[in-house]
């Protein structure tokens, strides 16, 4: 059996659900929130050491501005509500992605939350905001010319922002949508793909242990036979 210490999830089809439940695309998004947290959950359940959730990519600013506002008014809300519970599990807040975009009041509640949880040891959560994986290979090169090091692996890898997190085992893609998005293109280049029809309102924790469970059986080569 697969041991798991990584699982990356796109969390896609809150807009679509929200519509197909006679709501708002927001509505999906506070539906989606939900899943979140349960699958956090799980996660710690399973003693899985890294989860990274794609939140909000470099790409997501094309949107109109009142879904924008209400993503980062959940994200507020999120944290607001939720950090002590998620410090007191032993979960490691990191932020992944470029934070310079945001506000100040939400720079700072990210800050502070990874500040606060910088030293916990039961989960890291990564949370992808403002992430674009070609963004991130990009400010890589410009830190490795910057520091005059030569351009290996890796150094590459250490000028990644999820430098410390090992690559995920599984990329879980809900919303019937089969394509990576900007999402950790480095880091997946090994990992074992599951793509999901449900839309991610609906993904439940059975879901997901359905697709752990898929994973831990799973033969994996790394190029060998
Ligand atoms: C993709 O669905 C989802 C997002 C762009 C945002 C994900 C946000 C959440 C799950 C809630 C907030 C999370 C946190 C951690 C505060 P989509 O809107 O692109 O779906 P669509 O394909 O149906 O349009």
């Amino acid at each position: 059996m697969n041991p798991i210490k990584h699982v990356a999830i796109i969390m896609d089809g809150n807009g679509r659900w929200g519509i197909k439940n006679k709501k708002s695309r927001n509505f999906g998004h506070r539906e989606g929130l939900f899943t979140v947290e349960k699958i956090i959950k799980q996660t710690v359940k399973k003693k899985i050491k890294y989860l990274t959730l794609y939140a909000f990519s470099t790409e997501n600013w094309k949107r109109p501005k009142k879904e924008i506002n209400f993503l980062f008014y959940l994200l507020e809300e999120f944290f607001n509500k939720k950090i002590h519970d998620l410090h007191n599990k032993g979960v490691k807040i990191k932020i992944i992605g470029n934070k310079k975009a945001f506000s100040k009041r939400i720079f700072d509640i990210l800050l502070n939350s990874e500040n606060l949880t910088k030293k916990n040891k039961i989960l890291q959560l990564n949370l992808a905001l403002n992430y674009g994986s070609k963004f991130e290979l990009i400010n890589a090169m410009n830190l490795i010319v910057k520091k005059k090091i030569p351009i290996t692996e890796s150094n590459l890898i250490k000028n990644l922002y999820t430098n410390g997190t090992p690559d995920p085992d599984l990329l879980i893609r809900t919303g019937n949508t089969n394509r990576l998005s900007n999402f950790l293109l480095w880091q997946t280049a090994y990992s074992e793909i599951f793509f999901v029809k449900k839309l991610w309102p609906d993904f439940t924790v059975n879901d997901y242990n359905k697709i752990l469970l898929k994973f831990k059986k799973t033969k994996r080569n790394f190029g060998n036979i």
